[in-house]
């Protein structure tokens, strides 16, 4: 028999199809990931060190033990490790040069804007539309609710600093105005306060309700749906259309075209929709 310390010294045996199919499932399940089969790779290379580091010597342990915690850590970096987070600053501007040219102007009259990026990963997506507005809406209010499934990711975003390979994309003038350089020898940018205090942070999964003071007029749900099966996004899609005002625009992945999903959002251009009934009201303050 091996011991606890032969275990922990020594490897997980190899995910077997049975085992991929729990893992499956559970993903499924508690947040929508849609694992094909062919991802068993993926899964093993993903869980194998949190299986490793909690003594587990198969999947199928490991698997037992997240089922059997009560507090829901074990199914949180399960999470973290097979979501994908993946993001940029800037990713597919012409959302942004839209949401400039044709939504803001829609909303002079408003004292500023409220605005929803659902499924935010490490705060990229965040940060460009908070620099997108304060460049458009300057000396307005701009409030930006940011929310994803991953406490990690989430505390990643809320530290606001990233190396500096990942702000090339940024425009010089805005990385002037935005960022500061962290003390040296580190190489990395922090985002200036003013801009952080304009963004709140929420852990939100998407396959839950939630609640919010007032709908949106707009909302940013971009590169997550890609990961859902049908059903899932048209359920995801339903939630998100609650929660925008009627004539708010929804912004999702341009990989993630809504045409084989039922809903009730008017198609405007690739990756954007809104939510029609605003009857010439849009443009007031709620
Ligand atoms: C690829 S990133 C997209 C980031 C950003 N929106 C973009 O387009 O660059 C996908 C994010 O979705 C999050 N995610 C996955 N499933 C989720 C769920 N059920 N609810 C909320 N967020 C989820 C992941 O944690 C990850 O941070």
């Amino acid at each position: 028999m091996p011991t606890k310390l032969d275990l922990s010294a020594g490897d997980v045996m190899p995910l077997t199809q049975s085992e991929f199919e729990q893992i499956r499932q559970l993903a499924y399940k508690t947040f929508g990931l849609d694992l094909k089969q062919g991802k068993e790779e993926l899964v093993s290379a993903r869980l194998r060190r949190l299986a490793r580091a909690g003594g587990h010597r198969s999947f199928q342990d490991y698997y037992r033990s997240i089922v059997a915690d009560r507090t829901g850590e074990s199914l949180l970096a399960m999470i973290d490790a097979l979501a994908t987070n993946h993001t940029a600053f800037l990713r597919e501007p012409d959302h942004f040069e839209f949401l400039r040219a044709q939504v803001l102007p829609l909303l002079t009259a408003r004292d500023g804007i409220d605005l929803w990026s659902a499924a935010c990963s490490t705060g990229e997506e965040v940060w460009t539309l908070a620099m997108v507005l304060n460049e458009a809406l300057a000396g307005r209010r701009v409030r930006i609710a940011a929310s994803d499934i991953s406490n990690k990711a989430l505390a990643f975003a809320q530290a606001a600093r990233y190396p500096r390979e990942r702000c090339q994309g940024i425009p010089p003038q805005w990385l002037s105005r935005y960022f500061t350089p962290a003390p040296p020898p580190s190489t990395d940018y922090v985002v200036v306060p003013a801009l952080r205090a304009q963004a709140t942070f929420r852990r939100i999964n998407l396959l839950e309700s939630c609640s919010w003071a007032r709908p949106f007029p707009v909302i940013f749900c971009r590169n997550v749906m890609i990961y859902f099966d049908r059903d899932t996004q048209q359920k995801v899609v339903a939630r998100l259309a609650e929660h925008l005002e009627p004539g708010g625009y929804l912004f999702v992945g341009h990989a993630e075209s809504l045409t084989r999903v039922e809903h009730k959002l008017e198609y405007i251009r690739p990756a954007v929709y809104r939510k029609p009934g605003s009857e010439g009201r849009w443009n007031k303050s709620w």
